[in-house]
Protein backbone atom coordinates (compact mmCIF):
# COMPACT_ATOMS: atom_id res chain seq x y z
CA UNK A 1 0.00 0.00 0.00
CA UNK A 2 3.01 2.59 1.11
CA UNK A 3 5.32 1.84 -1.89
CA UNK A 4 8.62 3.12 0.65
CA UNK A 5 7.42 2.24 3.62
CA UNK A 6 10.09 0.35 4.06
CA UNK A 7 12.96 2.99 3.35
CA UNK A 8 15.96 3.65 5.83
CA UNK A 9 14.09 7.36 6.32
CA UNK A 10 10.70 5.36 7.05
CA UNK A 11 11.86 2.64 8.97
CA UNK A 12 14.25 5.58 11.28
CA UNK A 13 11.40 6.38 13.40
CA UNK A 14 8.96 3.70 13.66
CA UNK A 15 8.09 1.64 16.94
CA UNK A 16 6.49 -1.88 17.60
CA UNK A 17 2.79 -1.49 19.80
CA UNK A 18 0.78 -4.13 20.49
CA UNK A 19 -2.54 -3.47 18.66
CA UNK A 20 -5.97 -5.01 20.57
CA UNK A 21 -8.88 -6.43 19.03
CA UNK A 22 -10.68 -9.69 19.66
CA UNK A 23 -7.70 -12.53 18.51
CA UNK A 24 -5.20 -10.29 20.94
CA UNK A 25 -1.41 -11.13 20.88
CA UNK A 26 -2.17 -13.29 17.46
CA UNK A 27 -2.33 -10.55 15.61
CA UNK A 28 -0.29 -8.19 13.69
CA UNK A 29 2.10 -6.04 15.32
CA UNK A 30 1.43 -2.18 14.32
CA UNK A 31 3.70 0.43 14.30
CA UNK A 32 3.21 3.94 15.81
CA UNK A 33 3.59 6.12 13.03
CA UNK A 34 4.59 10.00 12.48
CA UNK A 35 1.65 10.97 9.97
CA UNK A 36 1.99 14.70 8.60
CA UNK A 37 -1.75 15.27 8.36
CA UNK A 38 -2.15 17.48 5.48
CA UNK A 39 -6.08 19.39 5.13
CA UNK A 40 -7.08 20.88 1.86
CA UNK A 41 -9.83 22.96 1.12
CA UNK A 42 -12.48 20.79 0.88
CA UNK A 43 -16.14 20.71 2.55
CA UNK A 44 -15.22 17.29 4.14
CA UNK A 45 -12.72 18.87 5.92
CA UNK A 46 -15.16 19.01 8.89
CA UNK A 47 -14.50 14.61 9.31
CA UNK A 48 -10.88 15.81 10.11
CA UNK A 49 -10.91 16.26 13.78
CA UNK A 50 -12.87 12.88 14.05
CA UNK A 51 -9.83 11.29 11.61
CA UNK A 52 -7.18 13.31 13.36
CA UNK A 53 -8.76 10.67 17.10
CA UNK A 54 -8.99 7.48 15.13
CA UNK A 55 -5.16 8.07 13.88
CA UNK A 56 -4.44 8.77 17.84
CA UNK A 57 -6.09 6.10 19.20
CA UNK A 58 -4.10 3.87 16.36
CA UNK A 59 -1.43 5.67 17.98
CA UNK A 60 -0.18 7.71 15.37
CA UNK A 61 1.73 11.15 16.27
CA UNK A 62 -0.79 13.10 13.93
CA UNK A 63 0.99 16.73 13.37
CA UNK A 64 -1.72 18.60 10.93
CA UNK A 65 -1.10 21.22 8.05
CA UNK A 66 -3.58 22.90 6.61
CA UNK A 67 -3.91 24.96 3.40
CA UNK A 68 -5.26 28.49 3.06
CA UNK A 69 -8.69 27.11 2.06
CA UNK A 70 -9.08 24.24 4.41
CA UNK A 71 -9.00 27.50 7.69
CA UNK A 72 -12.48 28.11 5.49
CA UNK A 73 -13.87 24.74 6.70
CA UNK A 74 -12.51 23.86 10.14
CA UNK A 75 -11.12 25.61 12.49
CA UNK A 76 -7.65 25.71 13.68
CA UNK A 77 -9.00 25.54 17.50
CA UNK A 78 -10.43 22.28 16.97
CA UNK A 79 -7.99 20.28 14.91
CA UNK A 80 -5.02 22.20 17.97
CA UNK A 81 -7.70 20.36 20.96
CA UNK A 82 -7.71 17.11 18.85
CA UNK A 83 -4.09 16.85 18.03
CA UNK A 84 -2.85 18.18 20.53
CA UNK A 85 -0.48 20.04 18.35
CA UNK A 86 0.06 23.56 16.96
CA UNK A 87 -1.36 23.38 13.43
CA UNK A 88 1.20 24.32 10.90
CA UNK A 89 -0.16 26.11 7.41
CA UNK A 90 2.35 29.12 6.78
CA UNK A 91 5.60 28.42 5.14
CA UNK A 92 6.79 31.69 5.99
CA UNK A 93 6.38 31.29 9.97
CA UNK A 94 9.59 32.14 11.30
CA UNK A 95 8.29 30.72 14.33
CA UNK A 96 7.45 27.64 13.76
CA UNK A 97 10.49 26.91 11.44
CA UNK A 98 12.74 27.71 13.86
CA UNK A 99 10.73 24.97 16.16
CA UNK A 100 10.66 22.60 13.32
CA UNK A 101 11.42 23.71 10.01
CA UNK A 102 9.95 22.33 6.93
CA UNK A 103 12.21 19.77 6.43
CA UNK A 104 12.15 18.41 9.26
CA UNK A 105 8.91 17.78 9.39
CA UNK A 106 9.54 16.39 5.97
CA UNK A 107 12.40 14.02 7.66
CA UNK A 108 10.01 13.27 10.63
CA UNK A 109 6.91 11.93 8.89
CA UNK A 110 6.52 8.17 8.23
CA UNK A 111 3.69 9.36 6.69
CA UNK A 112 1.84 11.93 4.58
CA UNK A 113 -1.62 11.82 4.52
CA UNK A 114 -3.36 14.27 2.76
CA UNK A 115 -7.66 14.21 3.44
CA UNK A 116 -9.80 15.66 2.27
CA UNK A 117 -7.54 16.30 -0.93
CA UNK A 118 -8.68 18.67 -3.11
CA UNK A 119 -8.72 18.56 -7.19
CA UNK A 120 -6.26 21.82 -6.58
CA UNK A 121 -3.68 19.93 -4.34
CA UNK A 122 -4.01 17.19 -7.10
CA UNK A 123 -2.90 19.17 -9.11
CA UNK A 124 -0.25 20.55 -7.62
CA UNK A 125 1.33 17.69 -6.68
CA UNK A 126 1.22 16.24 -10.14
CA UNK A 127 3.01 19.36 -11.31
CA UNK A 128 5.31 19.34 -8.36
CA UNK A 129 4.70 22.83 -7.12
CA UNK A 130 6.44 24.06 -4.03
CA UNK A 131 4.48 27.43 -3.63
CA UNK A 132 3.52 26.45 0.30
CA UNK A 133 3.75 24.59 3.35
CA UNK A 134 2.23 21.60 2.15
CA UNK A 135 3.21 20.75 -1.06
CA UNK A 136 7.02 21.50 0.23
CA UNK A 137 6.68 18.90 2.88
CA UNK A 138 5.22 16.45 -0.23
CA UNK A 139 8.17 17.13 -2.73
CA UNK A 140 10.66 17.11 0.61
CA UNK A 141 9.31 14.08 2.29
CA UNK A 142 11.15 10.47 1.22
CA UNK A 143 7.59 8.66 3.50
CA UNK A 144 5.11 7.36 1.73
CA UNK A 145 2.38 9.49 0.61
CA UNK A 146 -1.56 8.76 0.52
CA UNK A 147 -4.31 11.14 -0.68
CA UNK A 148 -8.16 10.43 0.29
CA UNK A 149 -10.45 12.17 -2.69
CA UNK A 150 -13.00 14.11 -1.86
CA UNK A 151 -14.49 16.51 -4.72
CA UNK A 152 -17.97 16.89 -6.42
CA UNK A 153 -18.47 13.56 -8.85
CA UNK A 154 -18.45 15.96 -11.95
CA UNK A 155 -15.23 17.24 -10.69
CA UNK A 156 -13.83 13.49 -10.08
CA UNK A 157 -14.56 12.54 -13.54
CA UNK A 158 -13.29 15.58 -15.18
CA UNK A 159 -10.27 14.07 -17.67
CA UNK A 160 -7.79 16.88 -16.13
CA UNK A 161 -8.39 15.06 -11.98
CA UNK A 162 -8.52 11.39 -13.48
CA UNK A 163 -5.47 12.45 -15.39
CA UNK A 164 -3.48 13.78 -12.35
CA UNK A 165 -4.72 10.96 -10.13
CA UNK A 166 -3.20 8.72 -12.73
CA UNK A 167 0.55 10.55 -12.38
CA UNK A 168 0.09 10.27 -8.71
CA UNK A 169 -0.71 6.49 -8.78
CA UNK A 170 1.73 6.19 -10.71
CA UNK A 171 4.22 7.55 -8.99
CA UNK A 172 3.18 5.45 -6.34
CA UNK A 173 1.15 7.43 -4.63
CA UNK A 174 -1.49 5.42 -2.49
CA UNK A 175 -4.92 7.11 -3.48
CA UNK A 176 -7.67 6.08 -0.91
CA UNK A 177 -11.33 6.16 -2.30
CA UNK A 178 -13.03 8.17 -3.17
CA UNK A 179 -16.43 6.35 -2.62
CA UNK A 180 -19.62 6.34 -4.44
CA UNK A 181 -22.87 8.29 -2.60
CA UNK A 182 -24.39 11.57 -1.64
CA UNK A 183 -22.38 14.29 -1.83
CA UNK A 184 -22.62 17.75 0.34
CA UNK A 185 -24.21 19.27 -3.44
CA UNK A 186 -27.28 17.22 -3.31
CA UNK A 187 -26.14 15.01 -5.81
CA UNK A 188 -24.62 11.42 -5.93
CA UNK A 189 -21.74 9.97 -7.53
CA UNK A 190 -18.30 8.97 -7.14
CA UNK A 191 -16.39 11.85 -4.98
CA UNK A 192 -17.18 11.75 -1.37
CA UNK A 193 -14.18 11.17 0.87
CA UNK A 194 -13.91 7.75 2.72
CA UNK A 195 -14.83 7.40 5.94
CA UNK A 196 -12.31 8.32 9.01
CA UNK A 197 -12.37 5.05 10.61
CA UNK A 198 -11.48 3.86 6.65
CA UNK A 199 -8.68 6.04 6.07
CA UNK A 200 -7.50 5.39 9.74
CA UNK A 201 -7.47 1.72 9.55
CA UNK A 202 -5.58 1.38 6.47
CA UNK A 203 -2.92 4.41 7.33
CA UNK A 204 -2.47 3.01 10.69
CA UNK A 205 -2.99 -1.05 9.44
CA UNK A 206 -0.36 -3.40 8.98
CA UNK A 207 0.91 -1.84 5.79
CA UNK A 208 3.68 -0.27 7.98
CA UNK A 209 4.60 -3.30 9.95
CA UNK A 210 5.11 -5.64 7.12
CA UNK A 211 8.66 -5.54 6.66
CA UNK A 212 10.90 -8.61 5.34
CA UNK A 213 10.88 -10.16 8.90
CA UNK A 214 7.58 -8.96 10.33
CA UNK A 215 3.89 -9.05 9.48
CA UNK A 216 1.75 -12.46 9.80
CA UNK A 217 2.59 -13.66 6.47
CA UNK A 218 6.51 -12.76 6.34
CA UNK A 219 7.57 -15.37 4.39
CA UNK A 220 5.42 -17.21 3.19
CA UNK A 221 3.76 -16.58 -0.68
CA UNK A 222 0.35 -16.37 -1.44
CA UNK A 223 -1.54 -16.60 -5.37
CA UNK A 224 -4.97 -14.91 -5.40
CA UNK A 225 -7.23 -15.05 -7.85
CA UNK A 226 -9.74 -11.96 -8.34
CA UNK A 227 -12.60 -10.74 -10.82
CA UNK A 228 -14.39 -12.04 -13.49
CA UNK A 229 -13.42 -14.51 -16.39
CA UNK A 230 -14.70 -14.04 -20.32
CA UNK A 231 -15.63 -16.60 -22.03
CA UNK A 232 -15.58 -15.67 -26.00
CA UNK A 233 -18.42 -16.03 -27.96
CA UNK A 234 -17.16 -14.61 -30.78
CA UNK A 235 -14.48 -11.98 -31.70
CA UNK A 236 -17.24 -9.19 -30.19
CA UNK A 237 -19.41 -11.22 -27.48
CA UNK A 238 -18.36 -12.73 -24.46
CA UNK A 239 -20.04 -14.51 -21.49
CA UNK A 240 -19.21 -13.28 -18.05
CA UNK A 241 -20.52 -12.20 -15.01
CA UNK A 242 -20.86 -9.63 -12.36
CA UNK A 243 -18.01 -9.63 -10.33
CA UNK A 244 -16.26 -6.47 -9.98
CA UNK A 245 -12.28 -8.08 -8.18
CA UNK A 246 -12.61 -5.49 -5.66
CA UNK A 247 -12.20 -8.63 -2.93
CA UNK A 248 -10.00 -10.17 -4.30
CA UNK A 249 -7.77 -7.25 -4.72
CA UNK A 250 -8.06 -6.12 -1.65
CA UNK A 251 -7.20 -9.58 -0.71
CA UNK A 252 -3.89 -9.02 -2.22
CA UNK A 253 -3.58 -5.77 -1.01
CA UNK A 254 -4.31 -7.06 2.49
CA UNK A 255 -1.92 -10.06 2.24
CA UNK A 256 1.05 -7.64 1.03
CA UNK A 257 0.51 -5.44 3.37
CA UNK A 258 1.09 -8.36 6.23
CA UNK A 259 3.94 -9.35 4.70
CA UNK A 260 3.47 -12.21 1.68
CA UNK A 261 5.30 -12.04 -1.38
CA UNK A 262 2.11 -11.81 -3.69
CA UNK A 263 0.98 -12.52 -6.83
CA UNK A 264 -2.70 -12.02 -7.98
CA UNK A 265 -4.26 -13.48 -10.91
CA UNK A 266 -6.76 -11.17 -12.21
CA UNK A 267 -9.34 -11.35 -14.62
CA UNK A 268 -10.44 -8.28 -17.11
CA UNK A 269 -11.81 -5.42 -14.02
CA UNK A 270 -11.15 -1.83 -13.96
CA UNK A 271 -9.32 -1.58 -10.72
CA UNK A 272 -6.10 -0.26 -10.07
CA UNK A 273 -3.47 -2.76 -8.99
CA UNK A 274 -2.51 -3.17 -5.74
CA UNK A 275 0.95 -1.83 -4.13
CA UNK A 276 3.93 -4.84 -3.40
CA UNK A 277 1.52 -7.07 -5.50
CA UNK A 278 2.77 -8.93 -8.68
CA UNK A 279 -0.62 -8.91 -11.45
CA UNK A 280 -0.43 -11.27 -13.82
CA UNK A 281 -3.95 -10.75 -16.19
CA UNK A 282 -5.72 -13.18 -17.99
CA UNK A 283 -9.05 -13.07 -19.70
CA UNK A 284 -10.54 -16.49 -19.60
CA UNK A 285 -10.68 -19.71 -17.39
CA UNK A 286 -8.52 -21.85 -19.26
CA UNK A 287 -5.71 -19.12 -18.79
CA UNK A 288 -6.38 -18.47 -15.13
CA UNK A 289 -5.85 -22.21 -15.00
CA UNK A 290 -2.92 -22.53 -16.39
CA UNK A 291 -1.39 -18.84 -14.89
CA UNK A 292 -2.23 -20.24 -11.60
CA UNK A 293 -1.23 -23.71 -12.42
CA UNK A 294 2.46 -22.17 -13.83
CA UNK A 295 3.02 -20.68 -10.57
CA UNK A 296 1.59 -22.96 -7.93
CA UNK A 297 4.60 -24.61 -6.78
CA UNK A 298 6.12 -21.20 -5.31
CA UNK A 299 2.83 -21.05 -3.23
CA UNK A 300 1.79 -21.30 0.51
CA UNK A 301 -1.36 -20.18 0.30
CA UNK A 302 -3.90 -19.87 -2.46
CA UNK A 303 -6.97 -17.82 -2.13
CA UNK A 304 -9.47 -18.53 -5.16
CA UNK A 305 -11.43 -15.08 -4.87
CA UNK A 306 -11.90 -14.80 -8.45
CA UNK A 307 -15.61 -15.69 -10.37
CA UNK A 308 -14.83 -17.99 -12.74
CA UNK A 309 -17.36 -19.05 -15.61
CA UNK A 310 -18.53 -22.33 -14.64
CA UNK A 311 -18.77 -23.27 -18.55
CA UNK A 312 -17.61 -21.91 -21.48
CA UNK A 313 -18.41 -21.87 -25.31
CA UNK A 314 -17.18 -25.03 -26.99
CA UNK A 315 -16.36 -22.53 -29.68
CA UNK A 316 -15.20 -18.86 -30.47
CA UNK A 317 -16.81 -18.31 -33.70
CA UNK A 318 -14.26 -16.90 -36.01
CA UNK A 319 -16.40 -13.84 -37.34
CA UNK A 320 -18.79 -11.50 -35.47
CA UNK A 321 -22.26 -13.92 -35.58
CA UNK A 322 -25.28 -12.07 -37.76
CA UNK A 323 -28.51 -11.86 -36.41
CA UNK A 324 -30.15 -14.37 -39.42
CA UNK A 325 -32.25 -16.79 -37.18
CA UNK A 326 -34.77 -16.69 -34.42
CA UNK A 327 -33.27 -18.41 -32.48
CA UNK A 328 -29.91 -19.14 -31.61
CA UNK A 329 -28.11 -22.38 -29.79
CA UNK A 330 -24.71 -22.03 -28.30
CA UNK A 331 -23.23 -25.23 -26.82
CA UNK A 332 -21.30 -24.67 -23.53
CA UNK A 333 -18.52 -26.79 -22.14
CA UNK A 334 -17.79 -27.13 -18.60
CA UNK A 335 -14.17 -24.97 -17.61
CA UNK A 336 -11.51 -26.84 -15.46
CA UNK A 337 -12.08 -26.32 -12.15
CA UNK A 338 -9.32 -24.15 -10.78
CA UNK A 339 -10.15 -24.82 -7.01
CA UNK A 340 -10.54 -28.35 -7.36
CA UNK A 341 -7.55 -28.79 -9.16
CA UNK A 342 -5.62 -27.26 -6.88
CA UNK A 343 -6.81 -28.38 -3.39
CA UNK A 344 -7.54 -31.67 -4.72
CA UNK A 345 -5.00 -32.69 -7.55
CA UNK A 346 -1.49 -31.61 -6.46
CA UNK A 347 0.86 -33.36 -4.19
CA UNK A 348 1.50 -30.90 -1.13
CA UNK A 349 -1.05 -28.36 -2.21
CA UNK A 350 -0.79 -24.81 -0.79
CA UNK A 351 -3.37 -23.97 1.72
CA UNK A 352 -6.09 -23.54 0.09
CA UNK A 353 -9.24 -21.13 0.62
CA UNK A 354 -12.48 -20.91 -1.57
CA UNK A 355 -15.13 -18.86 -2.27
CA UNK A 356 -18.95 -19.44 -2.64
CA UNK A 357 -21.11 -17.14 -3.90
CA UNK A 358 -24.58 -17.80 -4.07
CA UNK A 359 -27.96 -16.69 -3.68
CA UNK A 360 -29.59 -18.80 -1.30
CA UNK A 361 -28.75 -21.89 0.79
CA UNK A 362 -25.21 -19.89 1.02
CA UNK A 363 -24.22 -22.16 3.90
CA UNK A 364 -25.36 -25.40 2.81
CA UNK A 365 -23.29 -24.62 -0.45
CA UNK A 366 -20.28 -23.30 1.31
CA UNK A 367 -19.67 -26.43 3.43
CA UNK A 368 -20.19 -28.57 0.83
CA UNK A 369 -18.24 -27.03 -1.34
CA UNK A 370 -15.11 -27.10 1.41
CA UNK A 371 -16.01 -30.61 1.31
CA UNK A 372 -16.16 -31.83 -2.08
CA UNK A 373 -13.08 -29.55 -2.99
CA UNK A 374 -10.82 -30.68 0.11
CA UNK A 375 -10.38 -27.03 0.93
CA UNK A 376 -8.93 -25.84 4.02
CA UNK A 377 -11.35 -23.16 4.73
CA UNK A 378 -14.38 -21.41 2.37
CA UNK A 379 -15.61 -17.53 2.52
CA UNK A 380 -19.46 -17.50 1.90
CA UNK A 381 -20.77 -14.30 1.20
CA UNK A 382 -24.50 -13.82 -0.39
CA UNK A 383 -24.87 -12.25 -3.95
CA UNK A 384 -27.31 -10.67 -5.13
CA UNK A 385 -29.03 -7.18 -6.65
CA UNK A 386 -27.48 -5.18 -3.30
CA UNK A 387 -24.69 -7.06 -1.97
CA UNK A 388 -21.57 -9.08 -3.06
CA UNK A 389 -20.73 -8.30 -6.53
CA UNK A 390 -19.31 -4.95 -7.32
CA UNK A 391 -20.31 -3.44 -4.19
CA UNK A 392 -17.84 -1.82 -1.77
CA UNK A 393 -19.05 -3.56 1.27
CA UNK A 394 -19.43 -7.13 2.18
CA UNK A 395 -20.34 -9.74 4.96
CA UNK A 396 -18.69 -13.16 4.78
CA UNK A 397 -18.83 -16.41 6.99
CA UNK A 398 -15.98 -18.43 6.80
CA UNK A 399 -16.04 -22.14 7.34
CA UNK A 400 -13.08 -24.66 7.84
CA UNK A 401 -12.89 -28.37 9.28
CA UNK A 402 -13.69 -27.55 13.23
CA UNK A 403 -14.56 -23.58 12.93
CA UNK A 404 -16.42 -21.06 12.16
CA UNK A 405 -16.61 -17.42 11.94
CA UNK A 406 -18.80 -14.41 11.14
CA UNK A 407 -17.96 -11.50 10.15
CA UNK A 408 -20.43 -8.38 10.01
CA UNK A 409 -20.89 -5.85 6.87
CA UNK A 410 -17.79 -4.12 6.46
CA UNK A 411 -15.94 -1.76 3.81
CA UNK A 412 -14.33 -4.70 1.32
CA UNK A 413 -11.05 -3.16 2.55
CA UNK A 414 -11.15 -3.57 5.64
CA UNK A 415 -12.55 -6.89 5.63
CA UNK A 416 -9.79 -8.33 3.67
CA UNK A 417 -7.97 -7.58 6.46
CA UNK A 418 -9.68 -9.80 9.33
CA UNK A 419 -9.95 -12.12 6.30
CA UNK A 420 -6.06 -12.60 6.22
CA UNK A 421 -5.48 -12.46 9.75
CA UNK A 422 -8.09 -15.52 10.02
CA UNK A 423 -6.29 -17.13 7.43
CA UNK A 424 -2.90 -16.62 8.86
CA UNK A 425 -4.38 -17.86 11.90
CA UNK A 426 -5.88 -21.06 10.43
CA UNK A 427 -2.30 -21.44 7.99
CA UNK A 428 -0.18 -21.49 11.39
CA UNK A 429 -2.51 -23.68 13.20
CA UNK A 430 -3.24 -26.79 10.40
CA UNK A 431 0.33 -26.49 8.99
CA UNK A 432 1.90 -26.68 12.08
CA UNK A 433 0.03 -29.47 13.31
CA UNK A 434 1.27 -33.03 12.14
CA UNK A 435 -2.47 -33.78 10.92
CA UNK A 436 -5.53 -32.49 9.49
CA UNK A 437 -8.58 -32.57 11.82
CA UNK A 438 -11.88 -34.66 10.66
CA UNK A 439 -14.73 -32.40 9.03
CA UNK A 440 -16.79 -32.04 12.02
CA UNK A 441 -19.06 -29.49 11.19
CA UNK A 442 -20.55 -30.48 7.76
CA UNK A 443 -24.71 -30.51 7.96
CA UNK A 444 -26.39 -29.76 4.89
CA UNK A 445 -29.11 -28.50 7.17
CA UNK A 446 -29.73 -24.76 7.59
C1 LIG B 1 -18.05 25.82 -0.36
C2 LIG B 1 -16.91 25.22 -1.13
C3 LIG B 1 -16.71 23.86 -1.09
C4 LIG B 1 -15.66 23.28 -1.81
N1 LIG B 1 -15.50 21.92 -1.76
C5 LIG B 1 -14.52 21.35 -2.48
C6 LIG B 1 -14.35 19.94 -2.45
O1 LIG B 1 -15.08 19.20 -1.77
N2 LIG B 1 -13.36 19.39 -3.19
C7 LIG B 1 -12.53 20.17 -3.97
O2 LIG B 1 -11.67 19.60 -4.65
N3 LIG B 1 -12.66 21.51 -3.98
C8 LIG B 1 -13.62 22.13 -3.26
N4 LIG B 1 -13.76 23.50 -3.29
C9 LIG B 1 -12.80 24.29 -4.06
C10 LIG B 1 -11.49 24.43 -3.30
O3 LIG B 1 -11.71 25.01 -2.02
C11 LIG B 1 -10.54 25.30 -4.11
O4 LIG B 1 -10.18 24.62 -5.31
C12 LIG B 1 -9.30 25.67 -3.36
O5 LIG B 1 -8.46 26.44 -4.20
C13 LIG B 1 -8.54 24.45 -2.87
O6 LIG B 1 -7.31 24.86 -2.33
P1 LIG B 1 -6.37 23.89 -1.51
O7 LIG B 1 -6.27 22.62 -2.28
O8 LIG B 1 -5.07 24.59 -1.43
O9 LIG B 1 -6.96 23.70 -0.16
C14 LIG B 1 -14.79 24.09 -2.57
C15 LIG B 1 -14.98 25.47 -2.58
C16 LIG B 1 -16.03 26.02 -1.88
C17 LIG B 1 -16.21 27.51 -1.92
Amino acid sequence: MFPTAQSPQAAKSVRNAGFGGNRGEQRAKLVVVNIVLGITGGIAAYKTPDLVRRLRARGADVQIVMTRSAEEFVTETALQAVSGKPIRSNLWDKEAEASMSHIELARWADVVLIAPATAEIMARLASGAAADLLTTICLATEAPLAIAPAMNHVMWDNQAVQANRQTLADRGVTILGPDYGSQACGETGAGRMLEPEEIAAIVCGPELAATADEGLLAGKTVLVTAGPTREPIDPVRYITNRSSGKMGYAIAGAAASHGAKVILVSGPVSLDEPARVEVIHVKTAEQMYAATHDRIDEVDIFIAAAAVSDYRPARCVEHKIKKNEEQMTIELVRSRDILASVAGGLDGAPFTVGFAAETDRVREYALGKLDDKNLDMIVANRVGDECGFDADHNTVEIFWRDGEQSFPTAAKTELAHQIVELIAERFEATRGAATRPELTIVSLKE
